[in-house]
């Protein structure tokens, strides 16, 4: 599996996603500037990404400032701290940094070993993710092959190895269900059209790049079986953040009865969170909305919004499926059961 993050002896090496499908580039990071900035700029970018980019992040800290001579552990969490707050609403960084952190008094390599075994753990949590959701896609959905819809990019870009939505898409067109993928363009920075376009071409994966604002007319004249997104966190009631314009593509997929399924680790929870109204939502620079290629598309002066992620209330979704288990969203037929309480073990 070609992987798009590593570590190769004394820098952080991570596939450049902003300019993809244009050029595929790989970064060498070797400062936490340069770490901070590829994660701000999204050359570094889904929520479990930028974990492993946290842990790593620490690991080349604590190399840094064992070769400067400096031991003293404040200095590695005081870059820690910055490192997770380099990005707000998905819990994955702040979970890969405080992770690597607490091998911290065991030395740099220790650090480094837990990031590796993390990248390791992430291939593993995304295989055992992704069979438990392509068994449930097929167990919720009568035709075949199927439409699929996915929203922003949640495969081998956005992870360490297959992905999560994304990773599930591929393995059912590996299994030869797949008809089609209408892939959201994800305004303004084009995750889908440039990332998961990719992606699915290089899977030889049938897709066509779906205008974000026609998925509801996608699903209006039956080219949707199914929606399948990934999540930046989850509180613990089962409301999720991810990429802005999934809220709108839950409530279209609830009004048409399509099934909306969420596939995301386990460490994307947060169980510190009662609801989905705690959730910190990252709004990005009015630029990214009123230039295109460089080039002005808005009058100057025009006032922006530009969040880069909603909130999917829990009521909206159909289910949650982790490595672990499937959390039954607010959708699944079970009205006694409250939304993120009902696990079970298989689809
Ligand atoms: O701003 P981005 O591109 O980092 O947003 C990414 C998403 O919203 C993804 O859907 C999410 O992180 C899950 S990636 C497996």
């Amino acid at each position: 599996m070609k992987t798009s993050l590593y570590w190769n002896g004394d820098a952080i090496i991570a596939v450049d996603q902003r300019v993809l499908p244009r050029e595929y580039r790989l970064l060498r990071i070797t400062s936490m500037d340069e770490l901070i900035d590829a994660i701000q700029s999204l050359a570094i970018r889904g929520a479990p990404a930028i974990g492993l980019a946290g842990a790593l992040g620490v690991a080349l800290s604590a190399h840094l400032h064992q070769a400067a001579g400096d031991t003293d552990a404040a200095a590695v969490e005081a870059d820690a701290a910055r490192l997770a707050q380099a990005r707000p609403t998905a819990v994955n960084l702040a979970w890969g940094v405080r992770r690597a952190l607490g091998r911290l008094a065991d030395g740099p390599e220790a650090v480094l070993a837990e990031a590796t075994a993390m990248l390791e753990e992430d291939a593993a949590v995304n295989s055992a993710a992704v069979w438990r959701a392509a068994d449930l896609v097929l167990s919720l959905t009568p035709k075949r092959p199927l439409r699929l819809l996915t929203h922003c990019n949640t495969g081998r870009l956005a992870t360490a190895a297959v992905g999560t939505a994304l990773g599930t898409i591929v393995e059912l067109a590996e299994r030869g269900c797949v008809a089609e993928v209408l892939v959201d363009e994800t305004r303004p920075l084009l995750q889908g059209s440039r990332l998961t376009a990719w992606e699915l071409c290089e899977a030889a994966v049938p897709y066509r790049i779906c205008v974000d604002s026609a998925a509801a007319a996608a699903m209006t004249q039956g080219l949707v079986d199914c929606v399948l997104v990934g999540a930046d966190r989850i509180a613990d009631n089962g409301d999720m953040a991810n990429k802005i314009g999934t809220y709108a593509l839950a409530v279209a997929a609830a009004h048409h009865g399509i099934p909306f399924l969420v596939v995301a680790p386990e460490s994307t929870w947060d169980r510190t969170l009662p609801d989905g109204s705690g959730i910190l939502i990252e709004e990005r620079d009015p630029a990214e909305v009123t230039h295109h290629a460089g080039m002005a598309v808005t009058p100057v002066g025009a006032g922006v919004y530009n969040p880069a992620f909603d909130v999917t209330p829990a009521r909206l979704i159909t289910a949650i499926v982790s490595e672990g288990r499937t959390v039954a969203g607010g959708r699944a037929g079970k009205p006694d059961t409250p939304a993120g309480t009902m696990v079970t073990t298989s689809p």
